[in-house]
């Protein structure tokens, strides 16, 4: 658990259009204007194209056979999930103070080990449940009690954020190389000056510099043949930002300890979130293999999207147990689930109900089937077929 094909649509919308043109051309006094019209007409079918092949991989999920929420009596009003380096600063600033609040606020489960504020609580649940093997459905239900906690005790109206915490810097740069990264600007844009990283809108930058730091958390010999080379400066505590003064109570790992949130930024991964990378798992033809692909190592024999991000910023965020104590981990794993979307997407009938994989990561397991229940601790368990579909009315959201 650790954690394009556009121009058919425009082709048929061209065809109708011939046939409707051709009848109404037989009246002498619209035959007049055909000329200038067409030139319009044309110019606005340019427009939608080159609006669609620019807007490349985010419009995916419409260009395939997904039927409406309508259709399927699913949630009329989902709330939309932005990509963070779409919001506005005062947007920004009310998601962080609407993470604060849960920061803020106490506990209200008795049961989970070290949990001090309702922040906690959900660190502490993947605490203990990281060890359970439905990755991607157990996360889905996951953010979602999250995304409920900031709106309906916290007052924020907005839904989780998504980044792409590779492609988080300037904005032009970003759009860039989220359709189609480059090694330039890979190697261009340092971590430490993306965006996602501002010390006043956004969640802070790298932890201080700890001499010869080789990674605090997980098993490093497994990292290293991952991938994982030594980060440069970083692994202690973050300085700046909004959350450099709170102190976690739950983790590192398995333990229940006051410390500072930990980051150790690593250039040397941006590699595996490149948007190669974003194919590569796109193209995946069954779930099997999709979730593989997404999650990463061990399973694979090199990182991949999930653990990078995890691994790219580092610390806190790439234990396999408490990486929630970092808040930018609900903005990777929305961008993680908004893929696993993405790819259902592409062929929406045969993907819907596809599900596979262990129900924990250590034995004794079985495989998962739809009807597997997943359980958050703290609320009612549902079976993973209810959260197949986001526009579920127990999910109702949808991506920006
Ligand atoms: C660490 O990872 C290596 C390589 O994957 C593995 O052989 C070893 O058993 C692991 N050690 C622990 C303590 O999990
Ligand atoms: C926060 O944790 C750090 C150790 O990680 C410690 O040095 C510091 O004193 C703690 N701060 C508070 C207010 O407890
Ligand atoms: C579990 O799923 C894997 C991967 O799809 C498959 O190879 C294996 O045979 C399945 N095991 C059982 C008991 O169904």
């Amino acid at each position: 658990m650790k954690c394009q094909a556009t121009s058919s649509a425009v082709g048929v919308h061209e065809r109708k259009g011939d046939s409707e043109q051709a009848a109404t051309l037989s009246s002498p006094r619209l035959r007049k204007y055909w000329a200038p019209l067409s030139i319009v007409i044309v110019s606005v079918l340019l427009a939608f194209a080159l609006l669609a092949v620019s807007a490349g991989y985010r419009f995916t999920q419409w260009s395939s056979d997904v039927p409406s929420a309508a259709q399927l009596s699913l949630c009329p009003n989902p709330t939309l999930r932005p990509d963070w380096r779409t919001l506005g600063n005062s947007q920004k600033s009310a998601y962080i103070s609407a993470v604060k609040c849960l920061q803020r606020l106490p506990s209200i489960s008795n049961n989970l080990r070290g949990a001090n504020t309702r922040f906690d609580d959900f660190q502490a649940i993947h605490v203990a449940m990281a060890d359970q093997g439905q990755f991607l459905p157990w996360h889905r239900r996951f953010l979602k009690l999250f995304e409920v906690a900031l709106q309906d005790e916290c007052g924020y109206e907005g839904g989780l954020p998504f980044v792409l915490v590779s492609c988080s810097q300037v904005a032009a740069h970003c759009l860039r190389s989220y359709y189609d990264w480059s090694p330039d600007i890979d190697s261009g844009i340092p971590l430490a000056k993306f965006l996602i990283f501002d010390a006043v809108y956004g969640f802070g930058g790298n932890g201080l510099d700890i001499p010869n730091y080789a990674g605090q958390f997980g098993n490093l010999s497994a990292l290293a043949s991952a991938g994982w080379l030594a980060p440069g400066a970083g692994g202690g505590c973050i300085v700046d930002g909004p959350f450099a003064a709170y102190n976690l109570s739950v983790g590192p790992g398995t333990s229940a300890t006051n410390h500072c949130l930990q980051r150790a930024f690593n250039d040397n991964i941006r590699q595996f979130l490149s948007s190669d990378m974003i194919k590569h798992v796109l193209r995946q033809t069954t779930y099997e293999t999709f979730r593989i692909e997404l999650e990463g190592a061990p399973v694979t024999q090199t990182m991949r999207l999930h653990d990078g991000g995890h691994n790219l910023v580092g610390g806190e965020i790439a234990d396999h147990y408490s990486s929630p104590g970092d808040p930018i981990f609900y903005l990777h794993h929305a961008f993680v689930d908004k893929l696993w979307w993405d790819w259902v997407g592409l062929d929406f009938a045969s993907r819907i109900d596809q599900i596979s994989g262990r129900t924990a990561v250590v034995p004794p397991y079985t495989n998962v089937t739809l009807d597997f229940e997943l359980d958050t601790m703290v609320a009612p368990v549902v079976a993973i077929r209810e959260v197949m579909d986001i526009r579920n009315p127990l999910l109702c959201y949808t991506y920006g």
